[in-house]
Order: structure tokens, then C-alpha cells, then sequence
């Protein structure tokens, strides 16, 4: 009996410090109130709202409505928008481990369930570290003579004045380059494969997710696993031949855990594919904007032009290559790059979902919902950007204000692959405003979404070499 008692009296302390610690974190939890905003309708919540316009008007509205902290529901999901710096580095800096990554189940399929985007902690941790080695700039400094090759071998494909979709076009190229950080130079029979299979992948990816045979969402699972097939074949003959290059295959190939155990042919093939994936559409959206900005712009043309020639002249009029020196000494052209990632903002928000019940200035966000720091507010908000609306590359003479300019994310998912985007973006601008001119066709302004933003149709436009002389039409 006396035990009893003894183990009772033991237990008391803890169960009351137990039962206290609940009750102020309840009183805690009262105290904190959802943030402002409407919910909508029953399950759709805003949705229809959301994508009967365009979707940055509704932020927008919503921002001016309700201020940077502000409830939503959409496609099914509560979600909490944060519209504000501070906020925006909560969620992705400091507090990051509370906020996990969240993607539709068809999409994480799609790609491949192991794509270090899908994850968090320690195997999120590894794989960005292999990622990001791959990505570095010594790593990429090597392959400046090969993107040039890959910008004029393109540019050279869309001269003669038919007309292009420029967008589509600068898909191929951001995906030969992609290819080349991957894998280095590969054998051009397993590049084409890989190239079919992705393309109908990419196609899929944002159709309905039914799959049945004769649907593009069937067809684009197909095709991934066509990928799968071809990547394995690539890892064996990678095997046999020469592991130790310094691409992302190499790093992926050669990782061993701390018990010695390699990365499996599933994982690699998802990193490749995301590493792919997240690459393409992304770069080939912001050189279309690049394009945009520059024809709507002749005097800064002109300007871009210059810096470009002066470069051009230095290397034989283009015969010697050009060097990632060179690359670097091109500041307004880096401007202009900076100036169209800020304006297009075309990776205008992210998506957590939140691992526990969380307070941020008073406001609860509750476990479960998603929450989302909306970079394209931030990056058009006049307390930030002055005069938001206008193209003005020179406003980044000076840096931006910490966390308010945002357009590679921040944080521990921020994109490792932002020096080569970068990188293409000014080398693709050289070879084209150096050798080529071209003139936008029939564009009607206004965007469309390919998810990114871009400007309608692609921007339809015809090139021509330098040498030759367009004609009107
Ligand atoms: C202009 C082009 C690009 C833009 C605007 C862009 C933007 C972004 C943003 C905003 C994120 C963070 C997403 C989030 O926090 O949810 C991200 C992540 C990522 N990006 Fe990029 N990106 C670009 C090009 C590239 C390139 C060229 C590569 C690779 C070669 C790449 C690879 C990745 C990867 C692997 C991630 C996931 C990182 C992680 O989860 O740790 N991106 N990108």
C-alpha cells in the first residue's frame, strides 16, 4: 500500500505539470484568433474565385482587403497567404521545420515520390547537398563553351524568319541545358529518348489526372516510366565506363550513406527527373519575359546590345569562346535579368503545409492547413519596389531590402540551381543580341498560365542571322 501511495505521490507533479502545460497552450491557442479573410463556399471555398481571373489580381485584391496575413480556401484545402517579408521568412527560414513541402499526390507520381523537393530533414538535407555540388559555381564554370554551343546550335534552328512560339522554343534549349548539367555530354541516342519521353511527360503533368488509356495524363505516366527505363540504362553504362564525373549523375552515383549504402535506381531516377523538371519551364518562362521586356524597351535594347558587342568585338566578333569571366562582367544584362525575375514573378507563390498548430503575430494557422508566402505581392509592393509597375532594371543598382526580393524562394528549399539559370540566361542574351535580330509578331498582349506566366501564345516571333535583312510581314 505504502508503494502505491509513494508511486502516486510521485506521478501527482508530473500529471498536474502535464495537465498546466495543456491548459496554457489551450489559453494560448484561444488567444490566437485565425487571420482575417473569407472561406468561401462548402468544400470549392474560393476556388472559382480564384481562377475566373487572373489569379495575381485576386492576391492582390485580397492583400488590399484584408492586409499581409489573410485566410483563403481553395481546391479543397484551408489555406493561410502571408504577403509579407517577415512572414515569408517565418515560414521558409526560421521556422521552416514547422512547415512541411506539399504537392498533389498525382503530381509527387508524376515526378517520383523521392525528388528532394517532396521532402524534408535529413533525406532532403543529403540529396540538396548532392544537388547543390553539382550546381555550384565551380561546376557550372566548366560549362559556359558548352552552353554557348547550345545557344547558337538553338539560335541558329529558329533563324530563316518562319515564325516561333518563343516560349516552346526556349524550352528545348533550357532543357538541352539541363541535360548537359545532368549528365555532361551524353550520347545523343539516349538525349533524344529522353527527350521524347519528357516532353509527353510535360504535357501531362497538368492535365486532369484520370488515368485511362488515350488520356495525356495516362500517356504522360507512360512515358515516366520510359524515362525510368532509359535512366537506368544510362546509371548501367555510367557504371562500366567512367562514375566519377562531377555531373549530378556522378554525385548521385557516387553517394554512399554513413553504412554504405548507395542511393537506390528509383532515387536517382526521381532526382533527375525533378532536378529536370524544376529547371525547364521555369528558365524558358523568365527568358520569354527577358524577350518581351527587351522588344517593349528599344532604348534599353540598345543599351543590352552595346554591352553585348563590346564583349562580342573582345572574342574575335564570337569566334573565341566566351568565358564565365566574360559572363560575369555583364551588369546590365544581370539587371535586366534581375528586373524581369522581380516583374514576372513567375514563380509567384509556394506552398507548406503546416506540421502543428502554429501562432504568428497573434494569428493561429492550424496544423494541416497550407500556408503560402506570396512572393509576386512582395515583389510588387511600392514600400519595396518603387513604382512596382514599371520595367526599370536600374532600380538594382542597389541590393533589395533582406527577404523582400525573392524570385529563387528562400530558405532550406531555395533553388540550388539559381547561378545557372543565371548563367544560360546571359549567354543565351549574348549569342542572340550579338548574331540575330527578330521581331515579335501578332502578339496580343496578355498572359497565359503554362503553369508559369507567360506572355500569350508564347510570344510569336520571327529571327533572322544578323547578316540577313528582314523582311515586313
Ligand atoms: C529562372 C529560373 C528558375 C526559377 C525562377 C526558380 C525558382 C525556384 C524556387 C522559387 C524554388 C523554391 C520553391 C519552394 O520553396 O517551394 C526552387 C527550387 C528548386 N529549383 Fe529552381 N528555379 C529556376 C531554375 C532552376 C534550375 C536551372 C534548376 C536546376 C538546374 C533548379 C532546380 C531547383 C530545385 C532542385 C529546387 C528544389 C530545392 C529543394 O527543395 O531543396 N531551378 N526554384
Amino acid at each position: 500500500m505504502g508503494y502505491v501511495l509513494n508511486y502516486i505521490l510521485f506521478l501527482l507533479p508530473i500529471f498536474v505539470t502535464f495537465i498546466l502545460v495543456r491548459k496554457s497552450k489551450k489559453i494560448a491557442q484561444t488567444r490566437a484568433k485565425l487571420p482575417p479573410g473569407s472561406m468561401g463556399w462548402p468544400y470549392i471555398g474560393e476556388t472559382l474565385e480564384l481562377y475566373s481571373q487572373d489569379p495575381n489580381d485576386f492576391f492582390a485584391a485580397k492583400q488590399k482587403r484584408y492586409g499581409e496575413i489573410f485566410k483563403t480556401h481553395l481546391l479543397g484545402c484551408p489555406c493561410v497567404m502571408l504577403a509579407s517579408p517577415e512572414a515569408a521568412k517565418f515560414v521558409l527560414v526560421t521556422q521552416a521545420h514547422l512547415f512541411k513541402p506539399t504537392y498533389p499526390k498525382s503530381k509527387e507520381q508524376m515526378i517520383g515520390p523521392s525528388a528532394l523537393f517532396f521532402h524534408q530533414g535529413e533525406y532532403h538535407t543529403r540529396l540538396r547537398k548532392l544537388v547543390q555540388n553539382s550546381l555550384s559555381p565551380d561546376a557550372i564554370r566548366i560549362l559556359v563553351p558548352d552552353i554557348e554551343s547550345i545557344a547558337i546550335s538553338t539560335l541558329d534552328s529558329w533563324a530563316g524568319g518562319c515564325l516561333i512560339n518563343i516560349f516552346h522554343e526556349m524550352k528545348k534549349f533550357t532543357f538541352d541545358v539541363g541535360i548537359l548539367s545532368i549528365f555532361g555530354n551524353l550520347d545523343a541516342k539516349y538525349k533524344e529518348e529522353l527527350k521524347k519521353n519528357y516532353f509527353i511527360m510535360d504535357k501531362g503533368y497538368n492535365s486532369f489526372p484520370t488515368n485511362i488509356p488515350g488520356t495525356t495524363y495516362h500517356k504522360a505516366l507512360t512515358a515516366r516510366k520510359s524515362l525510368s527505363k532509359i535512366l537506368n540504362y544510362i546509371v548501367s553504362e555510367r557504371k562500366e565506363r567512367s562514375p566519377g564525373n562531377r555531373d549530378l549523375l556522378g554525385y548521385l552515383m557516387n553517394f554512399k550513406d554513413e553504412n554504405g549504402n548507395h542511393l537506390t535506381e528509383n532515387q536517382i531516377a526521381d532526382n533527375i527527373i525533378g532536378v529536370l523538371f524544376a529547371a525547364q519551364d521555369t528558365t524558358a518562362s523568365v527568358l520569354t519575359w527577358i524577350l518581351k521586356y527587351l522588344h517593349d524597351y528599344p532604348k534599353l535594347l540598345e543599351s543590352v546590345k552595346a554591352e553585348q558587342m563590346a564583349i562580342y568585338e573582345s572574342n574575335e566578333r564570337g569566334n573565341r569562346p566566351l568565358t564565365w569571366a566574360q559572363t560575369r562582367s555583364m551588369r546590365l544584362t544581370l539587371k535586366v535579368i534581375l528586373e524581369s525575375l522581380r516583374m514576372a514573378s513567375i514563380i509567384s507563390f509556394t506552398f507548406r503545409e503546416a506540421v502543428a498548430d502554429v501562432e504568428y503575430k497573434g494569428y493561429l494557422i492550424p496544423k494541416g492547413w497550407k500556408v503560402m508566402p506570396l512572393f509576386r505581392n512582395i515583389h510588387h509592393n511600392p514600400e519595396f519596389f518603387e513604382n512596382p509597375h514599371k520595367f526599370d532594371p536600374s532600380r538594382f543598382e542597389v541590393s533589395p531590402k533582406p527577404n523582400t526580393f525573392m524570385p529563387f524562394g528562400n530558405g532550406v528549399h531555395a533553388c540550388p540551381g539559381n547561378e545557372l539559370a543565371k548563367q544560360q540566361m546571359l549567354i543565351l542574351i549574348y549569342r542572340l543580341l550579338t548574331k540575330h535580330r527578330w521581331k515579335v509578331v501578332g502578339y496580343q498582349s496578355g498572359i497565359q498560365y503554362s503553369p508559369f506566366p507567360v506572355p500569350n501564345q508564347g510570344l510569336p516571333a520571327r529571327f533572322w542571322k544578323d547578316s540577313c535583312t528582314p523582311r515586313e510581314g
